[in-house]
Order: C-alpha cells, then structure tokens, then sequence
C-alpha cells in the first residue's frame, strides 16, 4: 500500500514468489501499468499488477509516508486486508492503522530505495527488516511475515522489542534529517564540520533523555557516527522532501520526541528548535511550489 520508493523495492522482490498487488495513485500509478523499472544494486524492468484502491490480500505492507497513514488506514478498514505492516520510519503510524485495523506488526527497515522517476526506482542499499508485534509478542504472525520476507531474498528477523528499535531510529533520524534538510546537505557533512556535529549530539542527547524515561538505556553517540560516516554521501529522506517541494515526516520524528517529552517532563530545546526551522522549510516551499498539499502549515 503506496507504491513509492520502498514500497516498489518491497514489492518488487516479493514478487519473485508471491502475488503482490501494487497501490499506488497519480503519476505513478500510470506508470506502474506500463511496469517497474529497477536500476542500482539491480538492473530489471518487470510487469507489476498495479491498482489505484487498496484490495483484499493477506499480508499488507503499509509504505506511504506517515502524514498519509491515516488516510490509508481509513480505506484499508474497507477491504480484507489481512496482517497489516508498517515499514515506515517514525512513531505512531502503527498506532494510527490500530486504530481502523485489526492485525497491525510494526517494521523497521534499513534497505534504501529512491524514487528516481515514476515507475522508476533505484536500489540503493541492502539493509535488514525488524518485525514485531507492538506488544512485544514474536507470534505466528510475525513468523510468518518474516519467513515470506525471507523466502524473497529479503534479510528479515523478529523481534520482541520493536517499540524500542522504532524509538532508536527515529532518535537517529532526529539528529540527521532537520539538519541536513534546513542546510541542504548531504549526511557526511555533519561530521566534517564541528559545530554540526556538536549540534547533532545535542539533539540526540535530549532524544537519549527521552528514551532513558522510557525505560530504554541507550547510547547512541557512536551509533549516529557510524551512521553518518556510511552515508555520507546520501540526501537524507527529510532532504529529498524538501527538494522535491514536498512535505516532511518531521512530525512523526522530532514532533513525536516532543511530544513524548512533553508527557514524561523533559526539556528538548534543541528537537524544538529544530522542528519549527523544519516547519519553516516547508512554509517555503508552500510559498515556491504550488504542488504542496499541507493544510495545517499556515494555521
Ligand atoms: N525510501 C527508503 O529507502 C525508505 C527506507 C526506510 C524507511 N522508509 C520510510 O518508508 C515510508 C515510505 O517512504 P518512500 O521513500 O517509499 O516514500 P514515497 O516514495 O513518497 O512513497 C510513498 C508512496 O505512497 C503513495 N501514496 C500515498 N497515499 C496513497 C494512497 N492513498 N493510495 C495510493 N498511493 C498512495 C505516494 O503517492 P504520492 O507521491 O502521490 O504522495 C507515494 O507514491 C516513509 O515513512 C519512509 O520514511 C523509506
């Protein structure tokens, strides 16, 4: 469900054992019927079942940005669509699909795919997929999903704790993608000038505050290095939004650190800062490119 980036890569390595139905909409959705080209770690171009409204199936995978999810959710609740997964990044958007939705398993993926152009992805790194129920059971279902992730040459575990590893990447992200897309810059340049850097751990400090609370003692200084040092070259997703004149996640990742230290009586200058320069952004873009469908900017 929302045949972008991820969700053609996904889609197109289950379709090696599987029937998948892409969902995909516009400009996209057209392209699709003439099929999906693939370049980057793989070079193919294969025929794909493309529909423009979601369909009965037994594994759903949920892969359009979070500001979408409710809406998606909302049509899904309309069709048998079976065991639901998020493969997004941020926090709620599992709790939104629960919400409308019976079966709901969190993900959390590091396989990178951009969308080049419509029907048109490059896979840009191989990475591992986490599946968890929310409730930190390892049950048949997440079994299953894991095991037919698997069956497609898709490097995928379960896990018990897949609130806390959501938790970790968005405290990741929080420190990279603000500040990568307000600068407009790739991620490596972070580490090479120091005063970004010391910003960066700053935000992530308040983000370690935030999960110790929740009972999540983790330091991740070292991890957000290693990050950063690996991708140095790429455009972070938030930076990709913001050149494409589109909306950001920042809501499910900074917005959602606020939020949470707001309820546990945690100070986050720095996510706040963050956040409204973000917002900012986006105002920008409001003002530059009339394809900007936010509502709630101006108010
Ligand atoms: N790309 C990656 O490498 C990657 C890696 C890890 C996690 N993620 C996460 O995965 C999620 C998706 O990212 P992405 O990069 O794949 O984004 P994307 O390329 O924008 O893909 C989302 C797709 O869903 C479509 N969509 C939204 N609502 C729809 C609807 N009601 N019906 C049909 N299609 C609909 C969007 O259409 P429009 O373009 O018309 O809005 C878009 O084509 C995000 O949470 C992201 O943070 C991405």
């Amino acid at each position: 469900m929302g045949a972008g980036a991820l969700g053609c890569l996904y889609g197109y390595f289950l379709s090696k054992r599987y029937d998948v139905v892409f969902v995909a909409r516009g400009k996209q959705f057209e392209a699709l019927k003439r099929g999906l080209k693939v370049t980057g770690l793989i070079q193919d171009f294969v025929k794909v079942n493309v529909v423009d409204k979601p369909c009965d199936a037994d594994v759903t995978f949920v892969t359009v940005k979070s500001y979408d999810t409710e809406n998606v959710a909302r049509t899904l609740a309309n069709v048998d669509c079976g065991v639901v997964v998020s493969l997004q990044n941020g926090i709620g958007n599992e709790e939104i699909l629960m919400k409308y939705l019976e079966k709901v398993l969190g993900g959390v993926t590091t396989y990178a795919s951009n969308l080049v152009d419509y029907g048109w992805i490059e896979f840009a790194g191989v990475g591992e997929t986490f599946i968890g129920e929310m409730s930190g059971e390892i049950s048949e279902d997440v079994v299953n999903v894991v095991e037919i992730l698997r069956s497609c040459g898709i490097n995928a575990t379960a896990v018990d704790d897949i609130v806390r590893m959501k938790w970790i990447k968005t405290v990741i992200n929080s420190a990279v993608n603000p500040i990568t897309a307000i600068l407009r810059v790739r991620n490596g340049v972070i580490v090479d000038i120091k005063e970004l850097w010391n910003l960066a751990l700053s935000v992530l400090r308040e983000g370690e505050d935030v999960l110790r609370a929740m009972g999540f003692d983790v330091k991740l200084e070292d991890v957000l290095r290693d990050v950063l040092v690996k991708t140095a070259k790429n455009k972070s997703s938030m930076l990709q939004d913001v050149e494409r004149g589109k909306r950001t996640e920042i809501d499910f990742i900074n917005g959602a650190i606020i939020r949470k230290a707001e309820k546990l009586g945690i100070d986050v200058p720095y996510n706040k800062a963050l956040y409204s320069l973000v917002k900012g952004v986006e105002y920008g873009l409001v003002e530059g490119h009339s394809s900007f469908r936010s509502t709630n900017i101006r108010a």
